[in-house]
């Protein structure tokens, strides 16, 4: 049977929701739900792999309670999603944090729950975390993230695996960087951590990570370095043209790359950090058309919502599917849609066919679930965008 998106709301109610409070996430917690069923099925067969997902992508309470009664670990790049994780109730054992800058309070907020996994990114890192967690009298349990120079093929600047980014270690670095983690007091040696980047669509690129990840362990074997973990990070990406035709992404495909090609050692743990694979299909930006505007070779359809509800658009001028859910069967009309921001870049899609479209309809920019609601900014003076799930509409 044919996915339908809007089932469990009307068009009426989203509607009634859009004309008090203006743009607003809808969340379908059943598609969430099932997404999360989907990877549980995948993680039973493989008691060694665990799933923490990456909170960056949508920190949404309602969401991360799905989350966390799908048994399911957190990645974290701040001590403020950190704190967000245990404050919805994820235990501390099945927290890992990431970020090649984290701060002396972060590190300590980290350093005091006890969570599960510094990835460490930089020498200078782990001398601070060793020294925080000597005075905290706590022993810190690090993963050395490794740059190891694989092309995710995605946009650049979401693609993090290469020599000139920012992100990890240079791999010359990474034996002297575990020597000294030995040496210091503080900081226990637990595994490696890797991430490439974000939307990876070409599963051949997580089997090149594999490869040198193979190559990487046999490297530190033959230094007599025995590694326990191995957290090869997110990136699986979703069908931002097709929403409808892949709500639940393959997971199946992807944990068997890392099934066929990963050499793991006898009780080694294999870690994964997806973010949007778990939450971009369950969520849209809900908005209503203020105006139609006809320019000299152009129509602009002038929604209310803008670039400061969802950011994708300008910052990386990616296209989300886009639905006009009032003019079902109208005749096409080709529109460039457009937010209510002073700043040119504030264009969600051109030359766009939509029904055609007036004053008060509602337009659903779907895939909107990652890096979405957690992008929002209040630009202009605007005001955060308000959240719905499918339950909070019906109760
Ligand atoms: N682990 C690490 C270390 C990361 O940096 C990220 C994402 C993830 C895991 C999760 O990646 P995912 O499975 O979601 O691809 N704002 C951008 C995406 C930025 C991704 C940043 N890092 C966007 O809207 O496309």
């Amino acid at each position: 049977m044919a996915f339908n998106f809007y089932e469990g709301v009307s068009v009426q109610q989203l509607q009634k929701i859009e004309r008090e409070v203006g743009p607003f996430y809808y969340y379908n917690t059943s598609l969430l739900y099932q997404t999360l069923e989907a990877i549980k099925k995948e993680l039973s067969e493989t008691p060694h792999f665990h799933v923490h997902y990456a909170i960056k992508a949508n920190a949404n309470p309602e969401l991360l309670k799905l989350v966390r009664e799908a048994g399911l670990g957190i990645d974290c790049v701040s001590g403020g999603e950190v704190q967000r994780a245990l404050e919805m109730g994820f235990s501390p054992k099945g927290i890992v944090f990431a970020g090649v800058g984290k701060s002396d309070r972060e590190i300590r907020t980290a350093l005091q729950a006890g969570i599960s996994c510094f990835n460490v990114e930089s020498l200078p890192e782990m001398e601070v975390i060793n020294d925080l967690a000597k005075q905290l009298n706590v022993k810190a349990r690090l993963a050395f993230r490794v740059n190891p120079n694989v092309d995710a093929h995605t946009h650049e600047k979401i693609t993090t695996g290469l020599h000139e980014n920012k992100f990890g270690l240079a791999m010359e670095d990474l034996i002297p960087a575990i020597r000294l983690c030995n040496e210091l007091e503080a900081v226990e040696y637990v595994g490696l951590h890797f991430h490439i980047g974000s939307q990876i669509l070409d599963l051949s690129v997580y089997e090149a990570l594999c490869n040198r990840i193979n190559e990487i362990q046999l490297q530190l074997e033959a230094e007599g370095i025995h590694t326990q973990s191995i957290n090869v990070g997110g990136g699986l990406g979703i069908n931002y043209d097709h929403p409808d035709q892949n709500p639940i992404p393959n997971f199946n495909a992807y944990f068997k790359v890392f099934k066929d090609n990963l050499e793991v050692r006898n009780g080694q743990q294999v870690h994964f950090e997806l973010g949007r694979s778990i939450v971009a299909q369950c969520g849209a930006l809900v908005s209503s058309v203020l105006y139609v505007k006809q320019g000299h070779t152009k129509n602009f359809l002038i929604v209310d919502a803008g670039f400061t509800e969802l950011i994708r658009p300008a910052m990386y001028g990616s296209l989300h599917f886009t639905e006009n859910i009032s003019a079902e069967g109208a005749p096409t009309a080709h529109y460039d849609i457009v937010g209510p921001i002073c700043e040119s870049s504030d264009v969600f899609a051109k030359d766009y066919p939509l029904p055609s479209s007036q004053r008060g309809d509602i337009i659903v920019f779907r895939s909107a679930g990652a890096y979405g609601e957690v992008m929002a900014s209040t630009y202009n003076c605007r005001t955060l965008p308000q959240t719905f799930t499918t339950e909070q509409i019906n109760k």
